[in-house]
């Protein structure tokens, strides 16, 4: 428990909310939450609407801009989008830099921040014209990037993009297409990366959001901020939750399959264990996003036919977690991260890419998200802290230590 009489500073009293857990950090109109509810909407549409009606640039349009965009807006985005999407070459000479096993996070992280090498100039903010080149800038090149990544890794030459292609049939050629194989892609594959992304594309505070908006008070630029977003995503409490739920579902399989025996180990309070991809900060009833992503999932694997013992796993687990009163108790629900390490394995995704997936649809809310609080001019995000440590002491020399 806090003792209330240490809650003093320097300067006054101050408030103690570690993890933020009940404290605004801004006023922002991009994404509504309703946790209990299990509501989710950008700029006032319904998740369920744009995930079933709209497409992932369309969304994007409307998570940065504030609407959603007429035809003749969407084309030109679309367009503008395929005009930045040439990376400068010197850029594959720091990909050639990392090692082969490097994680795909660390060096997506460092390749956005490379980006601010080759655009300097900061992104003038008074500027519309402005802002719209740097979002056009920011989404081609952050796709292009994601995929070298991925070609990185598996010794694939890079390539570029196609213009007669929508962005996710391009991302997905990108990815995969190698020169002496023809690559097709499959609409249902298409359709099943469209609404992934869709769902990821905001989500309001979160650890990665918050990470872009304290980094840009400072007016950092919108590149150094993004990787600095990329960072906290990585981890396996946020957006590296996707990759450890695949891991944990392989561990059980690996162990015969018991999926009580890791129940036990989740709910022991002496075993730092959690279910992956179970319990979220907000979501106190259902994560919505994982509703629609649960029966995406299943598309996907009835469409390509899939068969994976780790995915029966993940069905078994879930069903038995929801009936578990421990779960119950703490409203403990899978989250978007339960389905999509599922979908993105039935693609062909390597596990290690996951998260570059989630940051390639968190990307338009990283970006927008930074946009409106220079916007807003938001002041630094400088947190306070208690002191705990030790008083005054007298400095001891060297020889007397
Ligand atoms: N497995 C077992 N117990 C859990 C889990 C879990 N996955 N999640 C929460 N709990 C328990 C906690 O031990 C705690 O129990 P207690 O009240 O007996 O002490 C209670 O549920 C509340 O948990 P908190 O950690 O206080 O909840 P918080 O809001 O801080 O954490 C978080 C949310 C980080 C998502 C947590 O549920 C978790 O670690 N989940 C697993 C990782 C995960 O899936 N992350 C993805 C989140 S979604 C996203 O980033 C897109």
């Amino acid at each position: 428990a806090i003792d209330i009489t240490k809650l003093r500073g320097a300067t006054g009293y101050i408030t103690i909310d570690q993890g933020f857990k009940n404290t605004g950090s801004c006023q922002s109109s991009i994404t509504f939450l309703d946790g209990e509810k299990g509501i989710l909407r950008y700029r006032g549409y319904s998740i369920e609407d744009l995930a079933e009606k709209a497409s992932f640039i369309e969304v994007s349009y409307a998570v940065i801009f504030g609407e959603l965009p007429t035809k003749t807006q969407l084309e030109k985005f679309e367009d503008d989008i395929r005009k930045h999407t040439l990376v400068n070459e010197e850029m594959k000479d720091i990909i050639d830099g990392f090692p082969k096993n490097a994680h795909p996070m660390g060096i997506l992280s460092s390749l956005t921040s490379a980006l601010t090498a080759f655009n300097p100039k900061p992104v003038d903010v008074d500027s519309q014209e402005a802002i719209y080149n740097a979002v056009c800038k920011t989404i081609a090149k952050f796709s292009v990037l994601s995929t070298w990544v991925h070609r990185k890794r598996e010794g694939f030459p890079m390539n570029y993009y196609d213009n007669s292609k929508g962005y996710v049939e391009n991302f997905l050629t990108m990815m995969f297409a190698i020169p002496t194989e023809e690559y097709k892609v499959n609409p249902v594959v298409v359709d099943a990366l469209d609404k992934l992304l869709i769902l990821h594309a905001d989500h309001e505070q979160n650890c990665s959001t918050s990470t872009v908006r304290v980094v840009g008070s400072s007016h950092a630029g919108l590149f150094a901020s993004i990787s600095a977003g990329v960072s906290a995503l990585w981890g396996p409490l946020h957006g590296g939750a996707n990759q450890a739920v695949i891991e944990m579902l392989e561990a059980i399989k690996a162990d015969g399959g018991d999926v009580e025996k890791f129940i036990a180990k989740a709910k022991d309070k002496d075993d730092p264990f959690r279910l992956m991809g179970f319990g979220h900060r907000v979501y106190k009833n259902f994560d919505p996003r994982a509703k629609i992503i649960k029966k995406a999932a299943d598309d996907v694997l009835a469409a390509l036919g899939v068969n994976d013992p780790v995915l029966d796993i993940a069905k078994t687990l879930e069903k038995a977690a929801l009936e578990d009163e421990y779960f119950k108790a703490r409203n403990l629900y899978p989250n978007v991260d339960f389905y999509s390490g599922i979908i993105y394995r039935a693609l062909g995704i390597p596990t290690e890419m996951f998260t570059v997936m989630f940051a390639v649809g968190r990307l338009p809310g990283w970006i927008a998200q930074w946009i409106e609080m220079r916007l807003n001019s938001e002041p630094i995000g400088r947190p306070r802290q208690v002191y705990t440590g030790e008083n005054l002491r007298a400095f001891k020399e060297i020889s007397n230590r």
